[in-house]
């Protein structure tokens, strides 16, 4: 899972065993809590994996109210203020790199709030080599599995402030 071969970077992992949603929730809020200012998060996991309930759990911690985040699949980007402003795009149903650039990403990737891209994976050339990967895997009807790598020097603490948070009781954003 290298970002890009040309960029070797260093990698922290932390993996998270949701046994329903409320455990999504939990993980939700660690992610508003710990993440820092401007990080880019690429969400990758099929069809129903659980990519929209993170980023409406994330949402949640930071007070927007979770019914008004959708799959930004027709919009393909939503931004949200709330105590972290979200940037919440979707690639799928983007043809190629070309059409996502035109979204001016480059924008939200800079910008000092939480950029949270759905399909990821089809973009990945497109994506700062620096940033955290999540990835879901489906493990039962209620069940899921999160693999979360963050990729560079300024994300590595991450994983670890993650596992901590996660063990903490549900919490919005100080
Ligand atoms: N632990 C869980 N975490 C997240 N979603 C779950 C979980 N258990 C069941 N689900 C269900 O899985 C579906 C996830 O949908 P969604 O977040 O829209 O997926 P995606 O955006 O990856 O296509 C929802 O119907 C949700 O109710
Ligand atoms: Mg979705």
């Amino acid at each position: 899972m290298n970002p890009s071969p040309a960029s070797p970077t260093p990698s922290s992992t932390f993996r998270f065993h949701a046994r329903d949603e409320r455990d999504t929730r939990r993980l939700g809020a660690a992610l508003a809590r710990v993440l820092p200012a401007g990080a880019t998060v690429g969400l990758i996991g099929t069809l129903g994996a659980g990519k929209t309930r993170l980023v409406q759990a994330i949402a949640a911690a930071c007070g927007i109210p979770p019914e008004h985040v959708l799959s930004p699949t027709f919009v393909l980007c939503q931004p949200y203020e709330g105590a972290r402003t979200l940037y919440h795009l979707d690639a799928y149903r983007l043809n190629d790199d070309d059409e996502f650039l035109e979204l001016g990403p480059e924008e939200y990737f800079e910008s000092d709030g939480l950029t949270l891209i759905e399909w990821s994976d089809r973009v990945a050339n497109c994506l700062p080599p620096e940033r955290i990967d999540i990835r879901i895997a489906v493990a039962g009807e209620q069940a899921r599995d999160f693999e979360i790598v963050a990729w560079g020097a300024s994300y590595r603490s991450v994983p670890e402030r993650l596992a901590a948070a996660t063990r903490e009781a549900d919490g919005g954003v100080e």
